[in-house]
């Protein structure tokens, strides 16, 4: 079983990684973790060149990613909020997602045939709601061809609360965990 994890927050050891973190803990097979701080993954740039061609102009780090997704059982999006939303950073490397969004609407091809298992992760202070935040990470997680997403596991009081000290999003770690390893 592969499972690709996008993780959208800056902190290395923060509450984000110590979700995603519990989650490898509790998952069969291997995964691959895309950090969008760190990545150095570019964002798209809107050349179009996927309009009329599969993949896209730009050869960097996501090359590999696009390969990972075509074999990715599971997809999880993880990210802390920012405004509400998961990062600017991570929403850059998604902006990558669009080639496949051209082949389904401008080319009519199928570029994912594997469906996949998704999964949201997301964290946040406490300020405003996850809401917007959910159908970004649902939209994207389509994208990719996730027939099946579980319920988000959402810590969102972790100006008082750290993740990991949070017993509904570690239970709900645990409950994404079966879901994703389930035959
Ligand atoms: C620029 C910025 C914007 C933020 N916006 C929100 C927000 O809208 N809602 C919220 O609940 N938390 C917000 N936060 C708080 C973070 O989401 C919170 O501290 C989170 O636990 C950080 O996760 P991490 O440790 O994985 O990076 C914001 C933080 C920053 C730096």
């Amino acid at each position: 079983m592969k499972t690709l994890i996008f993780n959208g927050s800056p902190r290395k050891k923060g509450n984000t990684m110590s979700l995603v973190n519990e989650l490898l803990k509790h998952l069969k097979g291997e995964h691959k973790l895309v950090d969008a701080y760190y990545c150095g993954i570019k964002p798209c740039i809107d050349c179009r060149y996927c309009w009329k061609n599969p993949g896209c102009s730009i050869k960097d780090g996501m090359t590999e990613i696009y390969d990972y997704i075509q074999e990715a059982d599971n997809i999880i999006v993880a990210s802390s909020l920012n405004f509400a939303e998961l990062t600017g950073q991570l929403l850059s490397v998604l902006s990558r997602l669009q080639t496949y969004y051209c082949a389904e609407t401008l080319r009519n091809e199928t570029p994912i045939p594997k469906a996949k298992r998704g999964g949201i992760i997301l964290v946040g202070g406490g300020d405003g709601t996850t809401t917007t935040a959910q159908k970004t990470a649902k939209l994207i997680l389509k994208h990719m061809n996730a027939k099946e997403i579980a319920p988000p596991v959402i810590s969102h009081n972790t100006d008082r609360v750290a993740a990991i000290d949070d017993p509904a999003a570690m239970s709900g770690i645990r409950e994404l965990a079966s879901f994703l390893n389930r035959d």
